[in-house]
């Protein structure tokens, strides 16, 4: 008999078919017992006859306890009613392990017992749905990029100087004693990569001690990051609204049951396509004066402050796309970042908020590139040109105007999910206060 996933049950309506996997949730009743049957693709009813199984299976599967890991076998048979549309006649049942009493019950549980127990939690259906949308995130990212030409060049996660400024810099020591830190963002590795193949990006891992606890801040988070020779704001601008259009409509198209299984209303989402729409920071600080009300909980900020959370939601809130915000002041944004040449006191830069509150997923800009302009910024920002010399001679050994982003995955997910929290964004979250599980 053939072993089969859940998720294929379709295709063998009317045959015998071998499922592997564990026991959802169960009920009995005399002559006959339910099982919800899980086996990590989705769920599907089992149920056991007392007539057509032998009586020892049959006692066998009054002691199926949730999450006992187990193997059946029987005929797949479409049943609109059961959980997940299909039904197995069981004919044959072969217990792996009684499960011990499992902590995560069908009851309410409060975040943190479910966040202690996420090894477990993860089993549910919903938390199963969330990654399976994140895999489908992942790889809509890969194949976007790598279908456009784009090659994938890892940089390393130790480094020898900070590449966000020094404010929630993780700190190690290297194998020699020396101070090393791990990677706030891989962004100055790519852009030499950049220089060597034209179209590339890092898919990694990011370290950032954030000592806030926000719903979008995790203290490990995976960025993606092209980088792209020859490109100017504009040229990076077009490429993030593609980018993420497609990836909101390839998860639309191909994780329709995931999205249903946890509720998420696909309205807006349907809504994602190019062009987005652009403001500059001035114009926003100007809209959050302008639509503001005394009962608000934010207050507006003077132009020259970075906006908060609540201002990155309220001005979400008057779009229906993702927006760009546009030309921050210089004063506020990475030393790496290109000035606007009619107005060098913002930079050619963007952050792309996502809509219904969500806020900044990416965050990108023209670099500089002119090795005299960034020596003075250099000197400015008091860099130790020592430490960074490797990144002056990409300006010095064939200079071009160049630009990139970052995207952070577990942000883009609590969109696409609606989730109000990144900690359910990925398998096991980071968090202030949380190392563990
Ligand atoms: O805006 P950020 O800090 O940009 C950079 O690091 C640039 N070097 C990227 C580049 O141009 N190559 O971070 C980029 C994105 C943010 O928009 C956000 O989505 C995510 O990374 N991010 C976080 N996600 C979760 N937890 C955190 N603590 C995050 N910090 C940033
Ligand atoms: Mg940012």
């Amino acid at each position: 008999m053939e072993w089969v996933t859940v998720s294929q049950l379709g295709q063998y309506e009317g045959q015998e078919v071998e499922l592997r996997g564990w026991v959802h949730n169960y009920r009995s009743s005399g002559k006959i017992q339910f099982i919800i049957f899980r086996d990590g693709t989705g769920i599907c009813q089992a149920v056991v006859f007392i007539k057509d199984v032998p009586l020892d299976v049959f006692e066998a599967g009054k002691k199926l306890t949730q999450e006992s890991s187990l193997i059946i076998r029987g005929a797949v048979r479409k049943d609109d009613r059961a959980p997940g549309g299909f039904e197995i006649g069981v004919k044959e049942l072969e217990i792996v392990q009684i499960a011990a009493e499992y902590p995560i019950t069908p009851k309410e549980h409060g975040t943190e017992f479910l966040m202690d127990n996420r090894h477990l939690w993860i089993r549910s259906a919903r938390q199963a749905a969330i990654l399976r949308i994140r895999n489908e995130i992942t790889m809509a990212m890969h194949t976007f990029l790598q279908d456009r030409g784009f090659v994938l060049t890892e940089p390393p996660i130790l480094m020898g100087t900070s590449a966000e400024g020094g404010a929630n810099l993780f700190e190690t020591k290297y194998v020699n004693d020396e101070p090393a830190f791990l990677s706030q963002s891989g962004q100055l590795y790519v852009e030499a990569t950049a220089m060597a193949l034209g179209k590339v990006y890092s898919f990694g891992p990011t370290f950032r001690a954030e000592k806030s606890k926000t719903r979008r801040h995790l203290i490990e988070f995976w960025m993606v990051e092209p980088e792209i020779a020859y490109y100017t704001h504009e040229d990076n601008m077009k490429l993030q609204e593609e980018f993420v259009s497609y990836i909101v409509q390839r998860v639309l198209e191909r994780r329709a049951d995931d999205l249903k299984t946890i509720g998420r209303d696909t309205t807006w989402l349907e809504k994602v396509q190019p062009p987005f729409p652009r403001i500059t920071y001035t114009e926003a600080v100007e809209l959050l004066q302008k639509i503001h009300k005394p009962e608000d909980e934010w207050q507006p900020i003077p132009w020259g402050e970075d906006f908060g959370a609540p201002h990155e939601t309220a001005i979400t809130q008057q779009f229906e796309k993702p927006v760009f915000v546009e030309k921050f002041p210089t004063k506020i944004k990475a030393f790496y970042m290109e000035p606007d040449p009619t107005n060098p006191d913002v930079v050619l830069g963007a952050d792309l908020l996502a809509p219904e509150g969500y806020g900044e997923i990416i965050g990108g800009s023209q670099r500089m590139h002119d090795p005299e302009k960034l020596q003075l910024k250099f000197e400015e920002e008091k860099l130790d040109p020592e430490m960074y010399g490797w990144y002056m001679d990409l300006r010095r050994f064939g200079t071009v105007p160049h630009s990139g982003f970052g995207i952070g995955v577990e942000r883009t997910v609590a969109w696409i999910c609606g989730l109000d929290h990144v900690r359910e964004t990925i398998p096991f979250a980071r968090l202030l206060n949380r190392l563990r599980p």
